[in-house]
């Protein structure tokens, strides 16, 4: 690799990080461009481009028509569950959000202002984001399958001027009302929106409350276009949510100029595509990867982006991904290995794959979860093109580590994400702080300053965001998984170190399920730990201990703690075992063994942990979990003392 064009580009990247990015920077239309690449900061981050002024929706949609892109398709909608392709030139976007901004400006919303958007995958999602960016609001886009209650802490913590919303989404065949949820969401939230904007889905319309919620479509039959907001650099454009080790999400928030260099320079480097291609990011608006790759990052870039109101398998089959490719002509497919597990699963022979024209798409890409060797040669060898493993997470807003297949195309390791992306100087840190050598596993953490477009803060609460990322070990971002790196600087990303876990790509908490589960008047304690599954990646389970004195029904209280999850958090959490146990296992200070557990109920060998209280205990932990046929490759005899 010494001397690739990889090598050298990243060598550069880190010796020379304000001349590498002000090149960089040069390559989008700024109002303003900068002049100061970045100024550092006394904890060790950077801001990206201070001096320079600039618009998202502008630079998505308004420059691309003034290049002459006007005609082009910028947004294809397919939607095998109501059974539309609709085809949006960037002409008709910019006409759209310039409407939709319109009717927000006539509102009352003015940059600064925050907004939620719970939406399900239809256009209007992506045009709310966009319109919201067009006058300099913050939006905060809450992923459509999170229950009233996730939504009414992002609520209260965002404190939105404005909720955009719909009637209702569509899960397979089910419609899913989601006013309704809106409404107990808004009714738990502390914070009230000064109005609500519905868009109304065919069929039968949300009741709308007079004084607060409005029809979106019908305010945009009477509104005028607004125009892009000139904003800094520095200006927040997003706020998302995401799971961390308490019941508190965090609110991550993207800079805009900083955000619009890398996902420029992230859509040629990375995921080597050209303007006018297609590109298909097959996740939610509401996850990080909708954000960067649904939306703005292949409008930024020139790109058609496809938005799917479907799922891999069900609408109608197997074949569903695969029929995309062919009918739009898709370069570049971007989802979670999980995807491709449920297809794989229906289609293990790729029998439906190979009835399609896959000529157009050049490349696989896989992340938001560890990518199993299995999944990603399967999917290798049934499309005979190159899958590329990448790794990121919602706090860098685009990749932190892959095969940079637009510099140069390197050897695939299986188990490996591939190399640090230009900008990202990745180390493996000891649990002392110390960097270890060439395979030896520890912490993955970046030097800092992070580069742009990765969190600058977490909403309102700076300290909390110093806590969390870069206090551990100063001079360093820490970015909660555990891995390590082999002579040739391949980064193994062996899983969170923290209690976050990764259902079907979706992140989260299994602290906040505990705090849920603690709500519950019959339970003393719980641990919630992610156990393998070998199509979600991983799945929580609880093992929960009871408060002393009277009888408990096991079965009724399982069924019970399973619903409270499903109300609180939602279906996506797929919690669906929650194991009466007499003790939990606990080191000698009281702090609970899930490490242990989740080892066991993997069936994975493991080494008692010379601080813990009881060892006795793992045997009925042992016990629990084989009596619900979890860990059964386990064997007590494999416990080393
Ligand atoms: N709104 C409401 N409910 C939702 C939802 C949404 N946006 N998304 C999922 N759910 C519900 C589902 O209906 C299901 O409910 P159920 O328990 O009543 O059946 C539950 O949450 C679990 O959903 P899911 O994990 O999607 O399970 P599934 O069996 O319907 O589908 C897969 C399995 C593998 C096809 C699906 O998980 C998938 O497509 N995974 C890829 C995920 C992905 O792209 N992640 C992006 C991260 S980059
Ligand atoms: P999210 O913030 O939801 O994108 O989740 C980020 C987390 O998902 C990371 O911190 C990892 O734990 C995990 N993750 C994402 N991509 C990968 C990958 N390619 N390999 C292993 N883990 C991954």
């Amino acid at each position: 690799m010494k001397n690739s064009p990889y090598a050298e580009t990243y060598a550069r990247s880190i010796s020379d990080k304000a001349g590498f990015w002000h090149e960089q920077a040069q390559r989008i239309a700024w109002h303003r461009a900068p002049k100061t690449a970045l100024t550092p900061q006394s904890d060790g981050t950077a801001t990206w481009f201070p001096d320079g002024e600039l618009n998202m929706s502008y630079l998505c949609l308004d420059w691309h028509v003034q290049q002459g892109r006007g005609q082009q398709t910028a947004l294809i909608y397919d939607s095998p569950v109501t059974g539309q392709v609709l085809h949006y030139s960037y002409a008709e976007l910019l006409e759209e959000v310039g409407v939709m901004a319109g009717v927000f400006q006539q509102n009352g919303l003015q940059a600064g202002d925050t907004v939620i958007i719970y939406m399900p995958m239809i256009p209007q999602a992506v045009m709310a984001m966009l319109a919201c960016a067009r006058l300099g609001a913050i939006h905060s886009v809450v992923f459509g399958g999170f229950a009233p209650h996730e939504l009414a802490i992002r609520i209260n913590d965002a404190k939105p001027k404005m909720v955009v919303s719909a009637s209702y989404g569509i899960e397979v065949s089910t419609k899913i009302d989601y006013k309704p949820l809106l409404d107990a969401a808004l009714k738990e939230a502390a914070h009230q929106p000064e109005r609500v904007f519905i868009w109304q889905r065919q069929g039968a319309p949300a009741v709308l409350q007079a004084g607060r919620d409005y029809d979106l479509a019908l305010a945009m039959r009477n509104a005028q276009p607004a125009a892009a907001v000139v904003v800094p650099s520095d200006h927040p454009l997003y706020i998302l949510y995401t799971s961390g080790t308490t019941g508190k999400p965090k609110g991550i928030v993207r800079d805009t100029g900083g955000y619009a260099v890398a996902l420029h320079y992230s859509m040629e480097a990375v995921y080597n595509m050209r303007p006018g291609e297609v590109f298909w990011a097959a996740s939610d608006v509401g996850w990080v990867v909708g954000h960067s790759y649904i939306v703005y990052a292949p409008l930024l870039f020139g790109c058609t982006t496809l938005l799917y109101e479907g799922k891999p398998v069900k609408t109608p089959d197997a074949a569903a991904f695969w029929r995309v490719i062919e009918q739009h002509q898709v370069k570049v497919l971007f989802t979670a290995p999980t995807a491709i597990r449920a297809i794989k699963k229906e289609d293990p022979a790729g029998e439906l794959l190979h009835k399609h024209d896959l000529s157009s798409l050049r490349c696989l890409y896989l992340a938001g979860e560890r990518c199993d060797p299995n999944t990603l040669e399967w999917s290798a060898e049934k499309l005979q093109r190159p899958v590329v493993d990448h790794w990121w997470q919602t706090e860098s807003g685009w990749p932190m580590v892959a095969n940079p297949m637009g510099i140069e195309a390197l050897t695939v390791k299986p188990g490996s994400a591939s190399v640090p992306v230009p900008g990202y100087e990745i180390q493996i840190l000891s649990e002392e702080g110390r960097p270890l050598i060439a395979g030896q596993e520890g912490l993955v953490a970046v030097k800092l300053p992070l580069p742009p477009g990765c969190l600058p803060t977490l909403w309102q609460d700076a300290e909390r965001f110093r806590e969390s990322y870069l206090s551990t070990f100063p001079g360093y971002y820490m970015t909660g998984d555990g891995g390590f790196m082999d002579e040739e600087n391949y980064v193994y990303i062996m899983g969170r170190v923290d209690d976050v876990i990764n259902v079907s790509g979706h992140r989260l908490s299994t602290g906040e399920m505990e705090g849920l589960l603690a709500e519950h008047p019959l339970v003393a304690e719980s641990a919630v730990i992610g156990i393998a599954d070998a199509l979600r990646g991983q799945v929580p389970i609880a093992l929960v201990v009871v408060k002393d004195g009277g009888e408990v029904d096991p079965v009724a209280l399982e069924i019970e703690l399973i619903a409270l999850i499903r109300e609180k958090i939602g279906a996506v959490a797929v919690f669906k075992a929650a194991l009466l146990v007499k003790r939990l296992p606990k080191t000698r200070s009281g702090k609970i063994l899930r490490k242990t557990m989740r080892m066991i109920a993997d069936g994975l060998h493991y080494t008692v942990p010379s601080t813990i209280d009881d060892p006795a205990i793992l045997t009925e932990i042992h016990d629990a979990l084989a009596a619900r046929k979890i860990g059964q490759a386990f064997l007590p005899h494999h416990i080393v003392s």
